[in-house]
């Protein structure tokens, strides 16, 4: 019975919020209980954090382009979430998590997320006026209604100082959240 990680193959996605520099921590957290981790980076989350962030924990290969040149015999968003236990997408923002639920494959890691076959989890980050919104509330219910896991977000520090609901869930607890799934999913 598997009660780690280790072995496993784990996409992490990882938008345009403040919290993608968590994603680094992630990231290494997953390399440490021995995953595989195939990073799927947005056009905004590019712009927080680069592919040198995690191209020494993944292999030396981080996604961002749909269309790659020359292209490949199986296009990217197949091939990545192939043989995949999960894709995590950390931070989510209220943009991806609006795209998904809106059945959109508009950019790479949306259409990974659709092609996938295998367990999704979100832990969205965001200010915390976001989070409320009624919009992005019910986004995330219409996610959660398809089978989507939802880590979080936390109450805490935000960026800019403001406090509320909508910060990234820590690392160590969404990598526990991930363990859940993916264990006992192989038990049930
Ligand atoms: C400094 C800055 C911080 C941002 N932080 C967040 C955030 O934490 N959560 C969020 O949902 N959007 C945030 N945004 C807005 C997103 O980057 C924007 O919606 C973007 O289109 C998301 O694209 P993506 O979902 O494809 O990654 C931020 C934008 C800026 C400029």
């Amino acid at each position: 019975m598997r009660t780690t990680l280790q072995g496993t193959t784990i996409v992490l996605g990882v938008t345009g919020s403040i919290a993608a520099y968590k994603a680094g921590t992630l990231a290494r957290l997953l390399v440490k209980e021995e995953a595989r981790v195939r990073v799927v980076l947005t056009k905004a989350g590019a712009r927080f954090v680069t592919a040198h962030t995690f191209a020494p924990l993944a292999g030396g290969r981080v996604y961002d382009e749909m269309f790659e040149e020359p292209p490949p015999s199986r296009p990217v968003h197949l091939d990545i979430p192939d043989g995949a236990d999960a894709v995590l997408v950390a931070p989510a923002s209220a943009d991806f998590i609006g795209r998904l639920a809106a059945g959109l494959g508009d950019d790479l890691l949306a259409s990974v997320c659709l092609a996938a076959v295998c367990p999704l989890l979100i832990a969205p980050a965001m200010h915390h006026q976001m989070w409320a919104n009624r919009i992005v509330q019910h986004n995330v219910a219409r996610l959660v209604s398809f089978g989507v896991r939802v880590v979080g977000p936390a109450r805490g520090e935000l960026a800019g100082r403001d406090q509320g609901q909508g910060r990234m869930s820590e690392p160590e607890d969404i990598v526990a959240a991930l363990r859940t799934v993916i264990v006992g999913e192989q038990t049930a």
